[in-house]
């Protein structure tokens, strides 16, 4: 990775479940310095624990909606992650708070990033953009179907990027996850994946509980494979270009339903109620563009991270909970 060597790395959003995998991965490379910046009301400290062992992490408290306190991180950086974010239930809940962080927050980071003369940025945007499918496979040309807040929030951060890119020739690459999963994913909050919830119910020998028929279907990727993805595109030299980041395997929730109750060893048969409200039924997205432009293929298989996820959550849930804040 010639191009980040003994370079000043920011990391927004650097304490949340993605970022601290990015984290991870940028102390296994030649960088100078690696900075993370989060207002911790989703990440946590536990999350850098790993990575802060190294000299060469910062860990500064601080929000993209504060530019003052931007402006100072931002200063000196060579190249930017940016994955400070509201979530998709925060967006529906919290809108105004949504548009502040995920659209206002964005702008800012790019704004600054531009001032600064940051070099390069890696922008986490979302499959959500596409909404259901309308075509598949879904490539990167996917029109936008979204019709979440959340995904108009991540449309409105591609865009400013596109535009600074136009005006200043600010080089970003967007990346668009599929649904992430894997070790320190959110299993308290109020906003948690349906692996997680589909394990409560385990953990409680309750049947585990899928809406509808099941049939709803999913591309998984593990975290890893997207941190990964984030150091790849970090140090290409494409620019200007959204890439779609994901396994591009289908999984139904039946089949994630069944896969977890064999890594439980759980009796456990679903048990099926009546669909709730949901956003996005079927997503799988197209790798092709990845792979070719940035030499990315995700590589670990469901079975596998789905392991990874039971035996991080066991792991976790032995340490006391001022441990895991
Ligand atoms: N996890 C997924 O399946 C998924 C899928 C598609 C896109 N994404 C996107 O990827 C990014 C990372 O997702 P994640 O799963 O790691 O989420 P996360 O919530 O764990 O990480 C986001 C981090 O941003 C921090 N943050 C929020 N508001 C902030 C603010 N105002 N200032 C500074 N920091 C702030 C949070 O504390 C958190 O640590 C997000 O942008 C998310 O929208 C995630």
């Amino acid at each position: 990775m010639p191009s980040i060597e003994g370079a000043r790395v920011l990391v927004i959003g650097g304490a949340g479940f993605l970022g601290s995998h990015i984290v991870d991965q940028l102390t296994l490379e030649p960088v100078r310095e690696i900075v993370v910046l989060d207002n911790f009301v989703r990440g946590t400290r536990t999350n850098l624990r790993q990575a802060v062992r190294d000299p060469r992490v910062r860990v500064v408290d601080g929000s993209i909606t504060d530019l003052d306190c931007l402006r100072e991180v931002i200063r000196g950086s060579d190249y930017v992650f940016h994955l400070a974010a509201l979530w998709l239930y925060e967006c529906v809940h919290q809108p105004r708070s949504a548009l502040e962080v995920n659209v206002v927050g964005t702008y800012n980071v790019v704004e600054t990033a531009q001032a600064a003369g940051v070099k390069r940025i890696v922008y986490s945007s979302s499959a959500s953009v596409y909404g259901d499918a309308l075509l598949t496979p879904m490539t990167e040309e996917h029109p936008f179907n979204n019709r979440t807040m959340y995904g108009a929030t991540k449309i409105a951060g591609e865009q400013f990027l596109r535009a600074f890119y136009e005006g200043h020739r600010l080089p970003y690459v967007g990346l668009r996850y599929m649904n992430i999963y894997g070790p320190r994913m959110d299993y308290q909050g109020t906003y948690v994946s349906v692996i997680m919830k589909v394990l409560d119910r385990i953990d409680q020998g309750l049947p585990p509980v899928i809406f509808g028929d099941g049939s709803q279907a999913y591309d998984f990727v593990h975290v890893e494979d997207v941190a990964r993805a984030n150091v790849l595109a970090m140090g290409s030299d494409v620019a200007d270009e959204f890439f779609n980041v994901g396994m591009g395997v289908k999984t139904t929730i039946n089949e994630l339903v069944e896969l977890l109750l064999k890594i439980t060893g759980s009796p456990l048969e679903p048990e099926y109620r009546p669909q709730e409200q949901m956003f996005v039924t079927h997503r799988v997205g197209s790798t092709e563009k990845a792979e070719r432009v940035l030499g990315f293929r995700a590589r670990i298989p469901l079975e596998e991270g789905l392991r990874s996820v039971v035996a991080w959550r066991r792991e976790d849930q032995r340490q006391p909970i001022v441990e895991r804040a």
